[in-house]
């Protein structure tokens, strides 16, 4: 049977979200829109929210698993989450973070845990933290046949040595040596460039340096597309909110009152409601009544 133009238009529109694709938008001036998610329910609302870019951040160790940063994430960690938001994402392009000495010890160490997250994880390409430095690394892994998102600005994973999670690139020196960075991850072979938390002007110098998409978290407006935390976006992560962060929801309070709700209905005794309970043939209950082994057990009226 011949397919109407709509389900024509709607296989087209489930097909999965290529390297390709995120590289045209720049062409087409069109914003990237990338969130983070860490676990099948938020992979598949982000899927149904239209988001172009998933990543599965090692973000995780601090607003999933309550660490104090990013360092203590493991790649088994990663590994378990990457699968489970794999499950919930049809569409978008999904990104697995490579943690901390995952990819620093050495050039085969990296291209054998790239290979790992994509393999044992089912992500579409890999991301990792730094520029000049890790370019022999990224180019290796992409040669490997992994594609790669580099990451560069505020690095989370090595925060102390760039003196805490604080703006990048405030002088010149600094500001040079960011552009840099990108500029060497570009010729490495990486596919788009994560900037994170430099001045709002350098993050519009580096979208205008590179060609590949430069998508920015706390870089201002004028880079290739943006991308947040999940969890700070929608109020889930109580410890703090960071300067770029906008709150577009504030779902904590609405859990809670729910938890609270249920303990309450609980401790009343109106929940469950019969609504919520299962019945049993009448026959069959009587029968239970009878049976000696039980009949202690039954409240009954007549009793
Ligand atoms: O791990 C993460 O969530 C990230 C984003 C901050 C870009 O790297």
């Amino acid at each position: 049977m011949k397919k109407t133009i709509l389900q024509e238009k709607n296989k087209m529109s489930e097909k999965k979200i290529t390297i390709q694709n995120i590289q045209q938008a720049k062409k087409d001036n069109k914003k990237i829109i990338m969130v983070t998610a860490y676990d099948y329910p938020f992979g598949l609302m982000a899927d149904q929210a239209g988001v172009d870019i998933v990543l599965v951040g090692d973000s995780l160790g601090m607003v999933v698993m309550g660490l104090d940063g990013t360092v203590g994430v493991t790649m088994d960690n990663m590994i378990h989450h990457i699968k489970a938001v794999v499950r919930g994402c049809k569409k978008a392009m999904i990104v697995g973070d490579m943690p901390f000495m995952s990819y620093n010890t050495s050039i085969r160490e990296a291209i054998i845990n790239a290979g790992r997250l994509m393999k044992e994880g089912g992500c579409d390409v890999v991301k990792l933290e730094g520029g000049i430095d890790f370019a022999p690394t990224v180019e290796a892994i992409v040669k490997a046949g992994i594609p790669v998102q580099g990451h560069v600005g505020l690095t989370p994973q090595t925060a102390s040595a760039l003196g805490g999670f604080k703006i990048q690139g405030k002088n010149t020196q600094a500001a040079k040596r960011i552009i840099d960075d990108a500029k060497a991850l570009e010729h490495a072979g990486a596919f788009s460039i994560i900037v994170e938390a430099v001045p709002a002007p350098l993050g519009e110098i580096i979208a205008q340096t590179v060609r590949i998409p430069v998508i920015g978290i706390g870089a201002g407006s004028q880079v290739d597309g943006q991308v947040l935390v999940t969890h700070d976006m929608v109020g889930l992560f109580d410890k703090f909110v960071p300067r770029f962060v906008k709150q577009y929801a504030q779902i904590r309070p609405i859990i809670i009152d729910a938890l609270k709700a249920f303990k309450e209905e609980v401790s009343t005794q109106s929940f469950p409601a019969s609504e919520h309970s299962f019945s049993m043939p009448d026959n069959t209950l009587e029968e239970l009544k009878k049976s000696k082994r039980f009949s202690s057990l039954i409240k009954t009226e007549d009793k």
